[in-house]
């Protein structure tokens, strides 16, 4: 196994804390998706007589998650959601994060923003300075796809249609490289707000709030200033 790799179990195995404090409980757990956050629902199944309900962001952790015999419940059924578990391409030191590497940012977005409490879970390898050097992801609907990838450019970006992919939602996907995002919050707002942009990879207005990093030294905890 790959250090990376053990970064990621090291992080999935302490993400299992965070959630402790619901188990037994009625309330549900939000669940991320991507490699970090499969390994973060491998650990879960141990614990799924004590889970009452979880929330997905993606078909494929829906999918895994019941693989488990772990009740995945649809978001519009909860009203409170303690807490959110999820992995992240990229993470600054303010928690703003690039993330949709695995085409689920949308629903990610939206699970995060009901969520109380984020926690980003990742190897050391995902902490940068500066956001940008993974292509950040764009969700857009098939008909503006060319428009937004024109704006995009105008900005200073090199979009590429991600060939072959379709979100849970039907629409595509848009990496866009080259871009050096010192203004996370502010290029947020503003690719959001194109129309065709159903929504793009970054989470500056709702960041992390705690991060799991995994470290050759172990499992960092950094939270939110
Ligand atoms: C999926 C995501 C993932 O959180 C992100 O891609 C990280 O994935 P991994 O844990 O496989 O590195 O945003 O849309």
């Amino acid at each position: 196994m790959s250090s990376q790799d053990q970064a990621k179990r090291a992080v999935a195995r302490a993400a299992v804390d965070s959630v402790a404090p619901w188990f037994g409980t009625d309330a549900a757990i939000g669940i991320g998706t991507g490699s970090t956050a499969d390994l973060f629902i491998d650990e879960l199944a141990a614990h799924r007589g004590s889970i009452a309900a979880t929330v997905a962001s993606s078909e494929r952790s829906a999918a895994r998650l019941r693989s488990h015999g772990i009740r995945v419940v649809d978001l519009n059924d909860v009203t409170d959601l303690p807490v959110y578990v999820d992995g992240a391409d990229e993470i600054d030191g303010a928690l703003a994060m690039i993330k949709g590497g695995g085409g689920a940012l949308t629903r990610e977005k939206i699970v995060a923003a009901v969520a109380r409490t984020f926690v980003c879970i990742c190897d050391a390898s995902k902490l940068v300075t500066v956001l940008g050097g993974f292509p950040l992801p764009v969700e857009v609907i098939p008909m503006a796809r060319a428009y937004v990838a024109r704006e995009l450019a105008a900005i200073g970006g090199q979009p590429r249609l991600r060939e072959g992919f379709v979100t849970d939602n039907g629409n595509l996907i848009l990496d866009v490289r080259g871009l050096q995002i010192r203004d996370p919050r502010g290029l947020e707002q503003q690719i959001n707000q194109w129309p065709g942009v159903v929504t793009v990879g970054l989470f500056a207005a709702r960041g992390a709030d705690i991060l799991l990093l995994g470290t050759e030294d172990g499992v960092r905890e950094i939270r939110r200033a």
